[in-house]
């Protein structure tokens, strides 16, 4: 009993002090983690702290919104360099997993192609119900807004995100979207994704 209680106070601990963090992260993702469309900031309330983790190290240490063309990653760069530590890392990450997620606003009806196609590529990794899958480093994407999985897509597409030497898991996605055949079974994906999990 005495360990289980140990076991619950440190997450406690954590969010504590990830959301005294998070008061750096409001102007852009907003005071729920709901996103603020005028500074490019995407809902990321309720993401699985292990994925937000890595995020917030691939910008720090560049991997992630450092080259010159990726205007929206180099501002989200500076504010992950306001975070000193690993620690801190931690904890605002355990703050922004446990805020509520949001549903994507004004998703459309889903298609039978992009259900498909999402089933034949996207399941391997992200699952066939877009939760994500931890082991291969693959994030939920059920229920992101369409507008932000389609900046994602483009910019692992033009090499904004992806291409930086070292960034394997990024490489995936880039070699994913390349075998995308064209716009319109992307945004059937898109529109499929966006409206799992609803
Ligand atoms: C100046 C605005 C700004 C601030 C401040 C900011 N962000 Fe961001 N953040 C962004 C933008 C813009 C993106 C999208 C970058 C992209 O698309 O590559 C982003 C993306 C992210 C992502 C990646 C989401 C994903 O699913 O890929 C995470 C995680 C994140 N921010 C966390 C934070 C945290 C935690 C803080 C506070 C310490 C913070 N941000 C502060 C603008 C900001
Ligand atoms: C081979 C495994 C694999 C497949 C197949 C795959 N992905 Fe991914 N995806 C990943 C990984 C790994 C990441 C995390 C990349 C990183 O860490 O930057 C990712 C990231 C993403 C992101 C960024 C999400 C975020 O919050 O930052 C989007 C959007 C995405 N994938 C969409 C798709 C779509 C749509 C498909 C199908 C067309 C697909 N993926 C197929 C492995 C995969």
């Amino acid at each position: 009993m005495m360990l289980a209680g140990a076991a619950l106070a440190a997450p406690a601990a954590l969010a504590a002090d990830g959301k005294a963090l998070y008061a750096r992260c409001v102007a852009c993702h907003g005071a729920q983690g709901e996103g603020v469309a005028a500074t490019g900031g995407p809902g990321i309330a309720g993401t699985e702290a292990w994925y937000l983790e890595r995020q917030l190290q691939n910008f720090a240490t560049g991997l992630r919104g450092s080259r010159p063309d990726d205007t929206r990653g180099q501002s989200m760069r500076a504010a992950a360099l306001t975070l000193a530590t690993g620690a801190e890392r931690q904890a605002v990450a355990a703050h922004v997993a446990a805020l509520p997620r949001p549903r994507a606003a004004n998703v459309a009806a889903p298609t039978v192609a992009g259900r498909n196609y999402f089933n034949a590529i996207c399941s391997a990794c992200h699952g066939s119900n877009g939760l994500g899958n931890e082991k291969l480093g693959a994030p939920r994407i059920a229920g992101r807004s369409p507008a932000f999985l389609a900046g994602e897509l483009a910019a692992f597409r033009s090499g904004r995100r992806g291409a930086q030497d070292g960034d394997r898991l990024g490489a995936q996605m880039r070699a994913i979207v390349a075998m995308l055949p064209d716009a319109t079974t992307e945004r059937d994906v898109i529109g499929y994704a966006a409206s799992l999990g609803q």
